[in-house]
């Protein structure tokens, strides 16, 4: 099935499908092609394909089969026209930012993002002499007060990070266009299940694979999506020369994920609902935020621009730290660990983690109290799930 065809299909049946390359062999389950290289049947050819006269796979490091594969078949779900796939979504997040970016430009980003991205914009851009504002995403005046003449790039991700607060994309890429400046979305907590930001009015997609894409604790891996111009214009040659492409052997992992990606998701959501509802008003917690749930503070943007909730809940332990601790140290079933997205249900304190880097005041801005946990619903009895919780609960 071509990617075009691939199109006209509803979301499950094009991650079944779309992007497949059959080779002569004929095979159902898309080949492995573990291979750096390509060798040509003539010299000529090889002069034409280097030249890029008659197309073809040159070198792994720019392309190779198995990633063109994991890359149509991403493309085809979120309706971008080109995709590029990377070793990890931080390969993707960093590229996506570069690529569009020279010294002498300025970035304007939410605050409230994944530790990485924002080492990468308040540490990494600036040595190349790239300035940057941190708003508050989730206020309008800010994004358009934030911009210069200078202002290049937008870039949030929604839901956020732990707080699972939520931004109105399109508002945000009508203040971009106006301004002259590409928005690019970290879609990872939504998935592109749940939220298109391109058909929102974004520029640029851009996913770690490593969560719910593999979905099951395995690979790293990383997309940048958008428009062939965008992609050509910005990044093709960008991560070609510099190399932080997908291995195929995850291209692969990633492919088959894809195909089983909204059984999870949908399963792993209505876990996530259902653990939400158990654990709303305990009187152990001070604060609950799910966005598939009515008294999520941005419950209208969310009706606007998500599909469905989230397989994402976070909650604020009463007692602090400690009061957090005792909580995780008594789950018996629920990992603690500091990724999401998988399988099995994890739960992670990000004061401790992901949000070590931060000042306590800059946490505090965020929302995130030393009491607060992430928990990301995996796909087991819903009821084992909420056991688990509550029993925990019953130890601070
Ligand atoms: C929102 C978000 N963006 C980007 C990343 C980076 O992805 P990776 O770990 O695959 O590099 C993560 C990982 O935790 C994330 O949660």
């Amino acid at each position: 099935m071509s990617t075009s065809k691939a199109k006209t299909y509803r979301p499950e049946t094009r991650l079944v499908h779309a992007g497949t390359l059959r080779s002569q062999f004929g095979e159902t389950s898309e080949a492995l092609f573990l291979t750096q290289g390509y060798i040509y049947p003539s010299a000529e050819e090889c002069e034409a394909r280097f030249s890029g006269k008659i197309p073809g796979y040159v070198y792994s490091r720019y392309s190779n089969p198995t990633m063109s594969m994991f890359e149509q078949r991403i493309a085809a779900l979120e309706g971008a026209e080109a995709a590029r796939s990377t070793a990890t979504g931080m390969a993707a997040v960093t590229n996506a930012l570069m690529g569009l970016v020279k010294a002498g430009d300025h970035v304007v980003a939410a605050k409230a993002l994944f530790g990485s991205c924002r080492w990468v914009i308040e540490e990494w851009l600036p040595r190349f002499g790239v300035a940057f504002a941190l708003v508050d995403g989730t206020d309008l005046a800010q994004w358009k007060a934030a911009v210069r003449k200078e202002t290049k790039v937008f870039f949030l991700e929604t839901p956020t990070n732990p707080t699972l607060e939520v931004i109105d994309i399109a508002a945000v890429a009508d203040i971009a266009r106006d301004a002259g400046a590409r928005l690019v979305v970290d879609n990872v907590f939504a998935t592109p299940l749940y939220q298109s930001p391109l058909a929102l009015g974004a520029d640029v997609v851009v996913y770690s694979a490593t969560k719910h894409i593999d979905g099951q604790g395995r690979v790293l891996g990383g997309v940048i999506l958008g428009s062939e111009k965008v992609i050509l214009d910005n990044y093709h040659q960008l991560l070609r020369q510099t190399g932080p492409s997908l291995s195929p052997f995850n291209a692969w992992v990633l492919l088959k994920a894809l195909e089983t990606l909204p059984v999870r998701v949908e399963r792993q959501t209505a876990n996530a609902g259902a653990a939400a509802n158990a654990l709303a008003g305990h009187k152990k917690i001070s604060r609950l935020i799910y966005p598939g749930r009515a008294d999520h503070p941005q419950a209208d943007i969310i009706k606007k621009q998500m599909r469905a909730g989230s397989t994402l809940v976070a909650f604020e332990i009463k007692g602090g730290k400690e009061g957090a601790f005792r909580f995780l140290n008594a789950l018996r079933l629920i990992g603690i660990t500091n990724n999401l997205g998988d399988a099995k249900s994890l739960i992670t304190h990000p004061t401790t983690t992901t949000h070590q880097r931060l000042t306590p005041a800059q946490r505090a801005e965020l929302g995130i109290g030393d009491g607060l946990v992430r928990l990301s619903a995996g796909l087991e009895h819903p009821d084992d799930l909420i056991e688990d919780l509550l029993t925990a609960l019953e130890a601070v």
